[in-house]
């Protein structure tokens, strides 16, 4: 009964450690010290120091941005400012600078005759040239057209009737786009917040004057004002055509900040794109807006403008990073972890590759058959599996243990 006892506190009262087989073989030990090592630089040299897993990032921000153009130009010798060529006008994020204007006069609701419309614009389906009644039938519904399609010709003219305002709009006028937009400024106000560290930052210092400074990369880089000729420059864009077709202009505003360093480092970088360049056939930006005016005995008329125009839209991204121990800590322990890896890989050499691996398998791996166990539990003098077992009851380890007597 004490026996039983002092056997079973005996096994619970003990502690279990691993036995190691050491090979001493130089080249299994400089692959296996280099494995560690690569293990080893990459995370420290990738995870830790590149990727910087010791740090918490946040990428929800908050951001706002206000826009103002300046500058002057010239459109049909009429000298445009800012309300003449921004759209639209409360100073967005995503903003139009118009530099040409195709404008339809004294359109007054009606029944009149298609046009053609420019080359640049035509469909197949957009043409309403007709002979007889029938050529317009076929019309009816389209949404190619300048009003509603009646279905009657309009012999004289050769085109479809339409319903709508009246006359239809003839952009074939050819028009030389406003050429000074190059020399226009924007100026930028953007802030950001970074809700998870609490840090508000805007795009250029309170205490700098920024009147009559002019971004560039390399002089200047945190000017918030931009000359557009600068842009398109940078997006290499060709500034005639550009002119003439309208189009997608990228700027980006981009975030990245440290704050384990001094907020003050923490700054916006620019860059600028061609938002428009996957588009192959369907390039250029365009729009059309309206004023309407009334005659003297009420009915309403109004001018159309087909406005081409350079689409600027400011998009903001932002990520800040900061020490945090959660990530720390678990980004150490599976680094500590994968230098494990480098066992794993040793021992399939050692094990399968390397000469003489039967003899090692044999060292590492004990093999006990149930023959031995029935040995081992009558014992003779002189075996080969004298190592004395404790005389436990309840022992379930399975674990050769080297006992000293209870
Ligand atoms: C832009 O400004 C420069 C310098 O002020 C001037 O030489 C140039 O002619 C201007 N460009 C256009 C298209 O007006």
């Amino acid at each position: 009964m004490t026996s039983a006892l002092c056997g079973c506190m005996t096994s619970i009262l003990t502690y279990e450690t691993y036995k190691s087989v050491v090979v001493r073989s130089w080249p299994l030990g400089i692959v296996y010290r280099l494995v560690q090592l690569i293990i080893i630089s990459y995370f420290v040299g990738y995870v830790f120091l590149y990727e910087k897993a010791y740090q918490v990032a946040d990428t929800a921000t908050e951001s706002s941005v206000i826009t103002k153009v300046k500058g002057f130009g010239k459109l049909n010798n009429a000298v445009m400012d800012v309300a003449d060529y921004i759209y639209p006008p409360q100073g967005e994020g995503v903003f139009s600078i118009i530099t040409k204007i195709i404008k339809t006069d004294n359109q007054f609701q009606g029944i009149c005759s298609e046009v053609t419309h420019s080359e640049q614009f035509r469909h197949t389906e957009k043409e309403f040239n007709c002979s007889t009644n029938a050529d317009c039938q076929q019309h009816l519904g389209s949404v190619q057209a300048d009003g509603i399609i009646t279905g009657a010709c309009n012999t004289s003219a050769g085109y479809c009737e339409i319903e709508g305002w009246c006359p239809a709009e003839d952009d074939k006028v050819d028009i030389k786009p406003m050429p000074e937009f190059v020399n226009f400024t924007i100026y930028i106000k953007n802030s950001i917040r970074f809700p998870l560290f609490n840090v508000t930052r805007a795009n250029f210092p309170s205490t700098k004057t920024v009147n009559n400074c002019t971004y560039d990369k390399n002089t200047d880089p945190f000017c918030p004002i931009f000359r557009v000729g600068y842009i398109l420059d940078e997006t290499q864009q060709n500034v005639t055509l550009l002119a003439n077709q309208g189009g997608e202009i990228g700027i980006n505003i981009e975030w990245r900040c440290n704050l384990d360093h001094d907020v003050k480092f923490c700054v916006p970088k620019y860059s600028f794109s061609k938002l428009d360049a996957p588009f192959q056939n369907a390039k250029g930006y365009n729009f059309r807006f309206a004023k309407y005016y009334k005659t003297e005995n009420g009915t309403d008329y109004r001018r159309l403008h087909k406005a081409f125009a350079v689409r600027f839209d400011v998009m903001v991204t932002g990520t800040a990073r900061k020490f945090s121990l959660i990530p720390t800590v678990i980004n150490v322990i599976a680094a500590v972890t994968s230098i494990g890896m480098g066992t794993v890989l040793c021992d399939l050499i050692l094990l399968h590759c390397l000469k003489g691996a039967q003899y090692y398998k044999e060292k590492k791996f004990e093999e006990v058959s149930e023959e031995q166990i029935h040995e081992s539990l009558t014992p003779k003098p002189g075996s080969q599996l004298s190592i004395r077992r404790g005389n436990s009851s309840c022992n379930d380890s399975g674990a050769v243990s080297l006992s000293t007597n209870c």
